[in-house]
């Protein structure tokens, strides 16, 4: 049984989240439930995926087309054992089969390993945990031994079965075989009606097999989710777990508690963290990294030394060594800053290539530019990229100096060491070492009255 079948149960409605959305495509750290369980699944080599859909079953399919899971559809939900049926046509023989489920996000790759590797032609393996409220769960019913051999479910069970602790945490595995041999024998004769998939444990005792127990390594990892109170208490367990790994590998945190990860997030070492700071998508930060309180920053590049002041959006920018950002900065897809470059308060920069040692420290817009090194831009430069149709360039070469309040209208390029006057609008390309100035000439008329009021 070297190849493995994850049949993954996404069939159900999630009537407690009281959503339009699908309860399996509700995100956790910004990926999808299903998300997270494909993913775990695809740490199983030699391995294929059955998804069972139901409800909206076009909307979880087309969100998973590229999953390259085989769907199924479940029209009715009629159990647990009833949606694992619908997979069976699609089962290899001789393969492993694990059961997972789309709204319990947080199953661990290690996990689930070990669930295979308990997999033998006697035994089945069952995730178990205790817990102190095992409410609502089927309990692990064992003989004197301390074997497995059945799940009672919570309606289905007496008074002494309830009082047990451990429960059945639904995650299931064994061979395919015996699977297709026993689904067929279970019925809907309890409580719900509905057929348990649960009575698998049984049937397995039955047929002479022995269940192996495997326990998770927290709670979390098998905590499923039926309204948005438990969705959150999950996101925030996972967002946990997330820092501490991130501080483990030398990043400081102000406040764990105060950090999300959407993503990938990448860090050397020695980089502070402050609260309230959200990474998504793929970010990778250098080391000795400094970053302020309230920062977004998404599918980024952040060099070595890098300070990033409160309340800075970075998004699709990769920002060179040394470089100081913000605080109140907003750098927009396609930015690239260079070493020893500043990005001061409320700049905004777009499509912008800027050199090392280059500043635009206040108030400016910056898009579809190219800047040379050294570049100073003065406070409220505006490069006017849109004529109403189409984008225009505008460059700078080494050692431009800009000043401020200028308009600089492209397409337009001013040459090495070329200067810009302070409140000139820039219309026509400016040669190396040349001034430009462009406003109008200041006269002071002496002896000027001021006018008075007028009686009414
Ligand atoms: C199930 C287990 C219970 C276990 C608990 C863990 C059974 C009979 N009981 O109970 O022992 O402690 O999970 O959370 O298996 N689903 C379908 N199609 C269906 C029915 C369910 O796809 O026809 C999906 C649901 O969307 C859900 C999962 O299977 O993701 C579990 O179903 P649910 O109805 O929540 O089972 P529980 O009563 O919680
Ligand atoms: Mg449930």
């Amino acid at each position: 049984m070297s190849k493995t079948d994850i049949v993954i149960l996404a069939a159900g409605k999630g009537t407690r989240m009281q959503s339009s959305l699908p309860k399996v495509l509700h995100p956790l750290a910004g990926t999808p439930m299903l998300g997270h369980v494909i993913a775990a699944a695809d740490t199983v080599t030699n391995s294929q995926k059955i998804i069972v859909t139901g409800h909206a079953a076009e909307r979880v399919e087309k969100t998973f087309a590229a999953a390259e899971a085989v769907f199924v559809q479940q029209t009715e939900q009629l159990g647990t054992a009833h949606a694992v049926e619908m997979a069976l046509p699609y089962l290899r023989k001789d393969a492993k089969v694990l059961i997972l489920y789309g709204d319990v996000p947080l199953i661990k790759a290690d996990t689930i390993a070990k669930m295979l590797g308990a997999v033998t032609d006697q035994s089945i393996s069952l995730l178990t945990i205790s817990l102190d409220d095992p409410m609502g769960y089927g309990r692990i019913v064992r003989n004197t031994d301390g074997e497995i051999e059945s799940i009672i479910e919570q309606k289905d069970a007496s008074a002494d079965q309830l009082t047990i602790k451990e429960i059945n945490t639904g995650v299931l595995a064994l061979g395919a075989g015996q699977l297709c041999a026993w689904l067929p024998q279970v019925d809907n004769n309890n409580a719900q009606g509905e057929f348990y998939l649960t009575d698998l444990i049984a049937l397995a005792r039955s047929n002479g097999f022995s269940v192996n127990s495997i326990q998770p390594t927290s709670a979390t990892e098998v905590e499923g989710v039926n309204n948005r109170i438990q969705l959150s208490q999950l996101e925030r367990a996972y967002q946990l777990e997330l820092a501490e790994a991130l501080m483990l590998s030398g990043t400081s945190l102000a406040d764990p508690n105060r950090f999300d990860q959407r993503g990938t997030l990448s860090a050397g070492t020695d980089n502070y963290i402050d609260i309230n700071c959200v990474f998504a998508g793929t970010v990778t930060i250098g080391s000795n990294v400094t970053i302020g309180p309230n920062c977004q920053i998404i599918n980024s590049t952040i060099g070595d030394g890098v300070e990033i002041k409160a309340n800075s959006h970075i998004e699709q920018a990769v920002i060179g060594d040394r470089a100081i950002i913000g605080p109140f900065a907003r750098l927009r897809p396609g930015t690239e800053l260079g070493s020893d470059t500043k990005v001061g308060n409320f700049v905004e920069t777009k499509k912008a290539v800027v050199g090392n040692g280059s500043k635009i420290n206040h108030l400016s817009y910056v898009g579809d530019a190219e800047l040379g090194e050294n570049v100073n831009v003065g406070a409220g430069t505006i490069t006017c990229n849109y004529d109403g149709v189409n984008k225009h360039k505008t460059i700078m070469g080494n050692g431009v100096f800009i000043g401020s309040n200028s308009t600089l209208i492209a397409p337009i390029k001013i040459a090495n060491e070329g200067f810009v006057a302070a409140g000139s609008t820039v219309n026509q390309d400016v040669s190396a070492d040349t001034l430009a100035v462009s406003r109008a000439k200041q006269r002071n008329i002496s002896g000027w009255k001021r006018p008075t009021k007028k009686e009414s």
